[in-house]
């Protein structure tokens, strides 16, 4: 069984194709390297090129059994300020490739949704039913996608499992690949660089929210895990749930628990060894103080729970920066 990987050369996508890989799938990658990298997918085969490219799309899908779709631009700030390069990408982009996949025989979609369809919920444990209320145009233009795989899933028979991911980190545990970013927005790598001298403090947004210690709280969860509910969401494609068209299947991927920007800050000094430079600052507009999954659908649908917890993150994180000094950040 082939699987078609969309944004292969990213950090998630690239895990879920060792998973796949590991799990005795073929794997093809299709990356624009747009904010990809070779170096993450040495040894697998990549195909350059824009998932609008419905030219260059048609033959790979006939190739393929499945499409898992990672491919998007995924930086919540920036897409406030240029929304427009989101809907693009992110949904005009999207489309264009479900339709081509419409116009090939794959039928089993597997999509890359998040957390921030959630918005600002009223709640702190988050499952499945919490209203999506989007606060940004990234949480938008997942939702919209989320839309249309439901309705062409009812209408077209096009399956699709919808996997909202909390917040993903840490590296796969061979060492071999990990996080990159350009910029690195995320909270565990920038808070390992900033246990060197040469990097900037690591600015925290807001020590005053109704929290433990007032900083924010998220759930995050091993990318190593997150990889192997991708293999699992397929297998239950490849089981036929939802035989007859009907909805598409929406499930939440985190570990159920919430850590502080402080303790990830702790669990960045264990595992270095070394102090993390931090500055205090203001709260961010639109950062809720609490996102945690309610994980109790992964487990009764897709048999999930995540393995690893917020020291195995930061120490395989840590592990892959020590191993990938010398390039770390470049292509
Ligand atoms: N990182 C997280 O914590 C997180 C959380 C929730 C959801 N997600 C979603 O998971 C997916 C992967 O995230 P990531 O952190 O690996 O991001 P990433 O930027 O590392 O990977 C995205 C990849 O998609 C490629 N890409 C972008 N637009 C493309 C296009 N039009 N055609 C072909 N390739 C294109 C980029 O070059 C990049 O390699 C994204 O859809 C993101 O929205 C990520």
């Amino acid at each position: 069984m082939a699987i078609l990987v969309t944004g292969g050369a990213g950090y998630i996508g690239s895990h879920v194709a060792r998973a796949l890989r590991r799990s005795g799938y073929e794997v093809l990658l299709y990356d624009d390297l747009s904010n990809g990298f070779r170096r993450l997918v040495r040894g697998f085969e990549l195909v350059e090129g824009d998932v609008a490219d419905e030219k260059k799309l048609l033959p790979i899908l006939a190739r393929v059994d499945a499409v898992m779709h990672f491919a998007a631009h995924a930086y919540v700030g920036e897409s406030v300020d240029n929304p427009r390069k989101y809907f693009q990408n992110n949904v005009l982009g999207a489309l264009s490739l479900l339709h081509s996949v419409l116009d090939s025989r794959v039928r089993r979609f597997v999509f890359s949704s998040t957390c921030a369809v959630y918005g600002i919920p009223g709640k702190t444990l988050i499952d499945e039913e919490t209203p999506r209320e989007p606060v940004n145009p990234y949480g938008a233009s997942k939702l919209f996608l989320e839309y249309a795989l439901d309705a062409y899933s009812r209408s077209y028979g096009l399956r699709s499992v919808i996997l909202r991911y909390f917040n993903a980190a840490g590296a796969d545990e061979s060492g071999e690949i990990g996080e990159l970013h350009n910029p690195e927005t995320h909270l565990v790598p920038l808070a390992l660089l900033a246990t060197a001298a040469h990097f900037p403090a690591l600015q925290v947004y807001g020590s005053d929210y109704p929290t433990p210690d007032g900083t924010c709280v998220r759930d995050y969860i091993h990318v190593s895990d997150l990889a192997e509910a991708h293999v699992l969401a397929l297998q239950y494609l490849e089981r036929g749930g939802d035989q007859k068209p009907g909805p598409s299947l929406a499930i939440n991927l985190g570990t159920g628990r919430g850590h502080s920007v402080l303790e990830v800050i702790q669990a960045a000094e264990s595992a270095t060894g070394r102090p993390v430079r931090r500055t205090m600052g203001p709260r961010r507009p639109g950062d809720p103080p609490t996102l945690v999954a309610d994980p109790a659908k992964a487990q009764r649908v897709l048999g999930w729970t995540a393995k690893r917890n917020l020291a195995d993150i930061v120490s395989s994180a840590w592990t892959w920066k020590e191993k990938n000094q010398a390039d770390s950040g470049v292509s």
